[in-house]
């Protein structure tokens, strides 16, 4: 698949996403490339059809690129819920664990997730994998004692890189922290993996993100189809 097929399964995921943002609500949205066409689309909807909804972003790219629509963001702190979010994936598999933070949002994705109503992912089917791991795990950890971490993560075989930017600077999060990915190859125990990971002194947070999502809508050449979680 190149990426201009690829880009058609993220956008058709995306437009059919925005149907479940109605008058009223209060959506999260996410981050990253298949975001940015559910953000288009909600707001040609905004500028178009007068569609009102108030948003929580997953990052401030994704913040700009809403309020360029007139979509009105709040602070996550503003609203006591969040009907549904909607946020891409790097992977996901069939039980519904996934990876994210491929765009350095995990963090906030988590946070936002968690005190969320209903999660959706949209995804093209690249991402539909029957084990996670190929895609390199994101781990945000603190600047300060860093290098102590990737020594513990390397002597543990998690085969840890430091992301980068293209000018070899450490790559920064929205709360200021490094990117830490673990070339694992495949993870068959993540349940395990994710409290290891939670437990290190200097980990914020990870892109394991294991059964939490309810729908993934998946970009595929015949049209969105839905990945339903019936074990939530
Ligand atoms: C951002 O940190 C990520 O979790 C994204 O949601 C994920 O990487 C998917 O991004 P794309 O839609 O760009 O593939």
């Amino acid at each position: 698949m190149d990426k201009a097929q690829q880009d058609a399964l993220k956008k058709a995921a995306g437009i059919e996403a925005a149907k479940l943002i109605e008058n009223g609500m209060i959506a999260g949205l996410g981050t990253g490339s298949t975001v940015r066409f559910l953000v288009d689309e909600l707001g040609r909807r905004v500028q178009e059809e007068g569609l009102e909804f108030t948003g929580v972003t997953t990052s401030r790219r994704t913040q700009e690129q809403a309020e360029s629509y007139g979509i009105k963001i709040v602070d996550i702190d503003d609203v006591d819920h969040i009907d549904v979010t909607i946020d891409g994936a790097d992977e996901v598999d069939k039980n519904f664990n996934g990876i994210k933070g491929g765009g350095a949002a995990l963090l906030w994705e988590k946070i936002v997730a968690t005190n969320s109503d209903k999660i959706v992912w949209i995804v093209d089917e690249s991402k539909v994998v029957d084990t996670i791991g190929k895609f390199p795990l994101p781990v945000e950890v603190i600047p300060f004692g860093a290098g102590h971490v990737v020594k513990e993560f390397e002597a543990k075989g998690y085969k840890p890189v430091l992301r980068l930017d293209a000018e070899g600077k450490e790559v920064r999060t929205d709360e200021n922290n490094f990117v830490v990915d673990l070339h694992l190859g495949r993870i068959d125990h993540p349940q395990e993996l994710a409290e290891d990971l939670i437990n290190t002194v200097g980990v914020v947070e990870h892109g394991l993100f294991l059964n939490m999502v309810d729908k993934v809508i998946v970009g595929d050449p015949n049209g969105p189809r839905v990945m339903t979680n019936s074990n939530k």
